[in-house]
C-alpha cells in the first residue's frame, strides 16, 4: 500500500484544467520528487492533496483512508506537514515563536493568525506548558542550528534561514509525510547544498519527502523516485535516471535546463 496516492485527481478553475486525472504515488520512507515546467499543475496537487483546495473529481488516500474533502487542519492532524512556494511564517513573531505555532497545531486546537497566535503563546506561559513547548521548539531549532537566532524576529532572517525555520514549523506538527514547495527557491549554493543535507536528515528521521523542485542537481540528488507533470498530466514516473533519458521529459522540460 502506498502512503499517500491520488486516483485519477482533477481540478479545474472554470474553464483551466491545473491538474488533469492525476494518478500519483508516495511510497513510504522515499524522497519524491515532483517536477514539470511552470504551471503544470504542481502547487495546485499539492493544495489538493493537503486540504488547502478540493478536487473537482478524483480522491486522495492517506495510509489508506480517503482524505479527499477533509479540512487542511485535519489533515495535518493526521500527520501530513507542508511549506509553501511563497514563504508563510508569522513575520512580527520571533523565530522560536513560530516553531511553537507548528507543537500548537500538533495540539490540535487551530487559530491561524499572528495576533491570535502570539495572545495564545503569552497564555501559555501562565499555565507553565510554555516551558515544554519551548524545550521542543528548540529541538527542531537545534537540528537546523538556528537556535541561537531563536529571539529574532522571524521577518529579521535572511532568505535561507527563513526557509529552513517554515521547515522547522511543519516538522514540529510531528508529520509522517512533509510536502516542501520549491524549498531552493531564492537559495544561493552553498544554501542549498546545505538544504540537500538536511532534507537527508529529515528522511532519515523516518519521514516521508515529497518535493517540488526546479533546482535540477538538487532533485537528481536527493530523490529516489520522480513524478513529472505537464499541462497538469502525470507524463512520467521513474528514477532519477530514467527521468533524465525519458524523450517525453526532456522535450517538455529538461530539454531546456541541461544545455
Ligand atoms: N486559484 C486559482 N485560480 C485560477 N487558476 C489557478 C489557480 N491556481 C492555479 N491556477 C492555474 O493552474 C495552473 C497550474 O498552476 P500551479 O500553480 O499549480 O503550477 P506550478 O506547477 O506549481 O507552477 P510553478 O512552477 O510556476 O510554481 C496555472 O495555469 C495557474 O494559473
Ligand atoms: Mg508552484
Amino acid at each position: 500500500m502506498m502512503l499517500l496516492e491520488t486516483t485519477k485527481l482533477t481540478r479545474a478553475y472554470g474553464g483551466v484544467v491545473a491538474v488533469s486525472q492525476v494518478d500519483f504515488q508516495v511510497r513510504e520512507g522515499l524522497i519524491t520528487g515532483l517536477i514539470g515546467p511552470n504551471g503544470a499543475g504542481k502547487t495546485t496537487l499539492f493544495n489538493n492533496m493537503t486540504g488547502l483546495d478540493t478536487p473537482t473529481s478524483g480522491k486522495v488516500y492517506f495510509k489508506g483512508a480517503d482524505i479527499t474533502n477533509r479540512s487542511a487542519h485535519k489533515i495535518c492532524r493526521m500527520g501530513i506537514a507542508r511549506t509553501f512556494q511563497n514563504i508563510r511564517l508569522f513575520k512580527e513573531l520571533s523565530v522560536l515563536e513560530n516553531v511553537m505555532v507548528g507543537l500548537h497545531f500538533k495540539t490540535g486546537k487551530s487559530s491561524t493568525t499572528g495576533r491570535v497566535m502570539a495572545a495564545f503563546l503569552s497564555y501559555l506561559k501562565v499555565v507553565d506548558e510554555y516551558e515544554l513547548m519551548n524545550e521542543s521548539a528548540i529541538k527542531w531549532l537545534e537540528f537546523f542550528q538556528l537556535e541561537s537566532l531563536k529571539d529574532e524576529l522571524a521577518k529579521n532572517l535572511p532568505y535561507g534561514h527563513q526557509r529552513e525555520l517554515e521547515i522547522a514549523r511543519a516538522l514540529a506538527t510531528d508529520p509522517t509525510i512533509l510536502f516542501l514547495d520549491e524549498p531552493a527557491a531564492g537559495m544561493n549554493p552553498s544554501e542549498t547544498d546545505s538544504l540537500m543535507k538536511t532534507i537527508r536528515r529529515i528522511r532519515d528521521l523516518g519521514i516521508t519527502v515529497v518535493l517540488i523542485e526546479h533546482d535540477m542537481k538538487l532533485v537528481m540528488n536527493i530523490c529516489d523516485t520522480i513524478t513529472v507533470l505537464n499541462y497538469g498530466q502525470n507524463i512520467a514516473q521513474g528514477t532519477p535516471a530514467e527521468i533524465r533519458h525519458n524523450p517525453k521529459v526532456v522535450e517538455a522540460y529538461l530539454g531546456k535546463e541541461e544545455t
